[in-house]
């Protein structure tokens, strides 16, 4: 009852923010911002996006596009003033076109997909993305404090680096690997859309 609670309350968008900027969200946007320096009006699909914290740290000549399955952080994102297009969707079943995107990130979103659903999520990012994707998340990596925030986390299903690596490139050339800690350790992976799944 009450992680319950404390969820309830970490959902509330301000409540979010705050939690994410405690938990060292600035220093993971840093890593990411150099790799979302895209094109002027080239697309960045923003995949469970959350309250859009990624929009803080792309080109404002993109065209950023939020798309998370949470009504909540939709208000949260609204709250923001950013006039972005926004779309409710689940990642992995989206009513994207195929290729309809330049870049797709996937931020902090794969650990709250089940094992059975995350082939169907990097297929889907496959299918929309035209040129790259940006994926982090956090691994588990087994350390105490890793583990004391896997407990009180939201998403239920963290994974090992080498695991994550194994999947993204089932449908994913991997690019570039950056693997930097805060508090978690975090792995960061560029990939290329590849033009048939490797299964
Ligand atoms: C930890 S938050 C990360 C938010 C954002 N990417 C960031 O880095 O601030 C995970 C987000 O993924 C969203 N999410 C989880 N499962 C999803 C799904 N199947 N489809 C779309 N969004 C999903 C949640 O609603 C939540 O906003």
């Amino acid at each position: 009852l009450i992680t319950e609670v404390l969820h309830r309350v970490a959902s509330h968008p301000l409540v979010y923010d705050a939690i994410q900027r405690m938990a060292g969200c600035r220093t993971v946007l840093d890593r990411l911002s150099p790799h979302l320096q895209v094109e002027p009006g080239e697309s960045i699909l923003d995949v469970g996006a959350g309250t859009g914290l990624l929009s803080g740290v792309t080109p404002s000549a993109a065209r950023y596009i939020w798309l998370d399955c949470d009504l909540d952080k939709l208000r949260g994102f609204r709250a923001k003033g950013i006039g972005a297009l926004a779309v409710i969707g689940d990642a992995v079943q989206t009513c994207m076109a195929d290729k309809s995107v330049d870049y797709a990130a996937c931020v902090a979103v794969s650990h709250h997909i089940p094992d059975e659903r995350l082939d169907q999520l990097f297929c889907e990012l496959s299918r929309m993305v035209r040129r790259r994707l940006i994926f982090l998340d956090a691994v588990r990596s087994g350390g105490f404090v890793s583990n004391l925030l896997w407990k009180y986390d939201r998403g239920g299903f963290p994974r090992a680096d080498e695991v994550l690596c194994e999947h993204v490139s089932r449908y994913f050339e991997i690019m570039k690997i950056e693997r930097f800690t805060v508090y978690h350790q975090y792995l960061l992976l560029i990939a290329k859309p590849r033009e048939r799944a490797v299964l």
